[in-house]
């Protein structure tokens, strides 16, 4: 009896030995996988393209193994495109461009969470940090006027605009520019802050007001201060750090903010869901949260300030006016709604400038 058992035993062990033993060396095609190291990453770029390239070039300095493909979209444009490619993610990661998009692209599924070690660099994770770590914060900028110099000088009597309310008169009729909601998060910041500002109902009668004085809707949220600048139009309602970017390449802006209150963005980051290079995606979140990346910036003609500790704003005055109490979650899970009420009741998107 003994014995038969041993035989039978036996040959039980030895199977178990050799699925065991084998289990530390098998490599299975999901390993294969996840083993590969890319050497390819595509970048959809929100901020200004001058930036984009500088990012390219000094990960690419960082990380030689890795080439950086990037498209530079608006932040609308961006959503659309996530959103018709969401079955075949074309890009791996998004840096940049005001997080109510984020908040929208997490809500419709379209972003992966990360839980990036670099996260712990957030100077404040109540505001920055998606609390499912879907996106995190990369930079801060607030809203701002650009005014033509030349033209202050032409029309004696009309001061640069302090308020929102200077933006209906008369004497700015077929003058001022700034973005449409579709396609520009820069839009979309100044759509939200009026309607939080006052409200719903009397934020939307403005918008309409406004839009009477609107020469022009553009595509990209800086393209009016260079309008501007060039004296296409008197006054562009822009990010104040691409008025001061305007500025330094010597166009001859003024920089002022609406006393009552203004909006500020904080640009976004996160990976996209389906992404084809997510570890080489993963190398670029983590080295956009450190202080040096952050610090960057002024480089490349970028002033926004920075969201890590350890780096510092370049214009720290640029948030130093009344910022309203933006409320990025509410903006984001209605910007659906507001974008399409916008087009249909306000001003349609087609026929953009830039
Ligand atoms: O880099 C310029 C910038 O103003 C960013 O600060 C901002 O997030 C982005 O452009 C918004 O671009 P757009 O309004 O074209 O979507």
């Amino acid at each position: 009896m003994h014995s038969r058992l041993r035989w039978l035993i036996a040959p039980l062990l030895l199977i178990v030995f050799l699925f065991t033993a084998c289990q530390g060396v098998m490599v299975t095609p999901a390993d294969q996988q996840q083993e590969e190291v890319s050497t390819e990453l595509n970048v959809l770029c929100t901020p200004q393209v001058e930036w984009c390239e500088g990012m390219k070039a000094e990960f690419e300095k960082a990380n030689p193994d890795i080439t950086v493909n990037f498209v530079r979209m608006s932040s609308g444009e961006s959503l659309t495109r996530l959103r018709n490619e969401r079955d075949n993610p074309q890009f791996d990661i998004w840096w940049g461009g005001p997080i109510d998009s984020f908040v929208a692209a997490k809500q419709e599924g379209l972003l992966e969470a990360y839980d990036a070690p670099n996260m712990a660099n957030i100077k404040n994770p109540d505001l920055m940090l998606d609390p499912d770590h879907y996106w995190v914060g990369i930079y801060v900028g607030s809203l701002g006027f650009a005014t033509n110099e030349d033209w202050l000088e032409e029309n004696p009597g009309v001061e640069a605009p302090t308020s929102w309310d200077d933006l209906i008169q008369p004497e700015f009729e077929g003058q001022i520019m700034v973005a449409h909601p579709s396609s520009s998060g820069t839009s979309y910041t100044h759509l939200c802050t009026v309607l939080q500002l006052m409200g719903e109902e009397e934020g939307w009668e403005y918008d309409r007001q406004l839009a009477q004085n609107v020469l022009q809707f553009t595509k990209s949220g800086a393209a009016p201060a260079k309008f501007v600048g060039q004296g296409e139009a008197a006054v562009g309602i822009v990010f104040s750090h691409d008025i001061v970017a305007e500025q330094e390449a010597g166009s001859p802006l003024v920089l002022t903010f609406p006393q009552e209150g203004t909006g500020y963005e904080i640009g976004g980051m996160g990976l996209i869901k389906g992404a084809e290079h997510l570890d080489a995606a993963k190398k670029w979140f983590d080295w956009a949260l450190e202080p040096e990346t952050q610090g960057l910036g002024p480089k490349y003609d970028a002033f926004q300030a920075p969201t890590v500790e350890g780096a510092e704003a370049s214009r720290p005055e640029l948030l130093e006016v009344n910022l309203i109490d933006y409320d990025f979650l509410w903006c984001g899970e209605h910007k659906k709604e507001f974008v399409d009420k916008f087009t249909n009741e306000i001003a349609g998107a087609e026929n953009l400038k830039k």
